[in-house]
């Protein structure tokens, strides 16, 4: 049986223009239009931003490594069969936490039962990667990586329920406060900075150097950037946590100075690869890979600015006693999703895609309109959400830039579709004649 990225591509479209960046949008303009952050359910707010780490994040890189490390390392998928249920079991897994989340009181046992059987999916991705690569036995740069990213994945799994109980069934409100100036950092960025970000530098290691040309990252770079990455989101979660419940302000210190250590990598990652540096490819993605690095640095130096932004400018002139701006961070954490998770996924996609297809990729339609909607849609809602802390104006603006966003997203998702078309009926056919034999169908990625 051959596996193709192609359902867990469409998943994941499917999840952006739905669960995921649709609603968000419709949370966005309602805040905007209700000039308050409460405008919104925060179960609502949680059943996005679950959607979009399990469902749209998770969805492409299943997609991605199942499709392109065996290819990397010349060698076939182990148990594609079971590859492929991950499919199922976390769009089932995907569908009943949301209703948990929706249920009025939300429900803690439709949350376990979501969370077991996306657990299992998360399980059988990582065992499945695991023993193709192993097979291989090609080690590369990139592997451990991979192999740490399939870790935070599992750590997230593990945590969503508890993080459920946490922040949907807290007990009071004092608790809840509690919960989330605890426990919302640490699990958002094991999610976003180990899963996603962790995978994303590992798979750009092998992949931006053969598709676009660019300079091999030296070996004692690449050491920095895994301990580096890895050892700052660590360090970040238990700082952050011993630090908020034992009040001490010099384990928050701590914590802070991993954030520094993010910025150093995200200013120096593209000077490795020599990023912008005229090129010799007009590929459609490079642009969005050029963009993506750059909202990588701006969200890492929010990271640092951020407690300087909440004593120094926000307490001063809101007045408020509390040194923490929910404004600020939000921005922040859209700069790091959209900007850089969502940018990476929309240009490599819009490379891999077409190629595994058969098409000429420099004949693709060059998505010019995503890439400017998507940019001007992130900087609308970074700029004018830190605003919003100074002027109530800026809620509207705010408001109505997720809706620039989702009309980017639906075009690129539109083409995609298109792209995936042709390699699709190629690999229905190619379902027919094999039994449980993997075998490469579609032409190779020079990758
Ligand atoms: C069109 C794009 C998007 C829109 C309009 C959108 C909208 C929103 C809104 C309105 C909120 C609540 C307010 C706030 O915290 O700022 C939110 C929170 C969140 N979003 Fe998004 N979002 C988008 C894309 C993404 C992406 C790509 C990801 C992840 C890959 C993501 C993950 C999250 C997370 C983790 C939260 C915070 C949940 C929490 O407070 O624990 N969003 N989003």
């Amino acid at each position: 049986m051959v596996i193709s990225h192609r359902p867990f591509f469409l998943a994941g479209i499917a999840t952006v223009l739905t669960l995921g960046c649709v609603w968000g949008a419709i949370n966005l303009f309602t805040i905007g239009m209700n000039e308050s952050f409460s405008a919104v359910s925060y179960s609502w707010v949680l059943a996005h931003g679950h959607a979009m780490v399990f469902g749209f994040v998770g969805f492409f890189i299943m997609g991605f490594a199942y499709q392109a490390i065996p290819r990397f390392k010349q060698t076939t998928l182990r148990r594609p069969r079971l590859a492929f249920s991950s499919l199922p079991l976390m769009v089932a897994g995907l569908v009943l936490q949301t209703i948990a989340h929706l249920l009025s009181p939300p429900s803690l046992s439709l949350e376990v039962v979501a969370s077991v059987i996306q657990l299992t999916a998360v399980i059988i991705f990582a065992v499945v990667m695991v023993q193709t690569m192993r097979q291989a036995g090609k080690r590369e740069l990139y592997d451990r990586f991979v192999y740490a990213g399939l870790a935070w994945f599992l750590t997230a799994a593990i945590a969503n329920p508890v993080i459920f109980k946490l922040f949907e069934l807290p007990g009071s409100r004092e608790q809840l406060l509690f919960n989330l100036a605890t426990f919302n950092i640490p699990y958002r960025d094991v999610q976003l900075l180990g899963l996603a970000v962790v995978m994303i530098l590992g798979i750009s290691l092998r992949f931006l150097p053969h598709a676009y040309g660019l300079r091999e990252p030296s070996k004692r770079w690449t050491s920095f950037l895994f301990w580096g990455v890895n050892g700052s989101i660590a360090g970040g979660v238990v700082f952050f946590i011993a630090g908020m419940t034992s009040g001490n302000h010099w384990l928050l210190t701590l914590q802070w100075l991993t954030a520094v250590v993010l910025l150093v990598i995200a200013i120096a990652t593209p000077l490795q690869y020599g990023l912008f540096k005229a090129a010799n490819t007009t590929d459609r993605g490079l642009k969005f890979i050029r963009a993506a690095h750059i909202w990588f640095i701006i969200a890492t130096a929010m990271l640092v600015f951020t407690p300087i932004y909440n004593f120094g400018i926000y307490m001063p002139l809101t007045g408020s006693r509390v040194p923490f701006s929910h404004a600020f961070f939000g921005a922040y954490r859209h700069a790091l999703t959209v900007g850089f998770i969502m940018m990476m996924i929309v240009g490599v996609s819009s490379k891999v895609v077409p190629t595994l297809s058969g098409l000429d990729v420099r004949r693709a339609y060059s998505l010019w309109p995503t890439f400017v909607l998507l940019n001007l849609g992130n900087l609308t809602r970074v700029s004018f959400q830190i605003a919003t802390d100074f002027s109530p104006a800026a809620y509207p603006v705010m408001g109505i830039s997720g809706f620039i966003e989702v009309v980017g997203l639906a075009l690129w998702g539109h083409e995609l579709f298109l792209n995936m078309r042709p390699g699709w009926s190629k690999w229905t056919r190619s379902l027919q004649h094999t039994n449980d034999c993997q075998t490469i169908t579609t032409p190779s990625l020079k990758c």
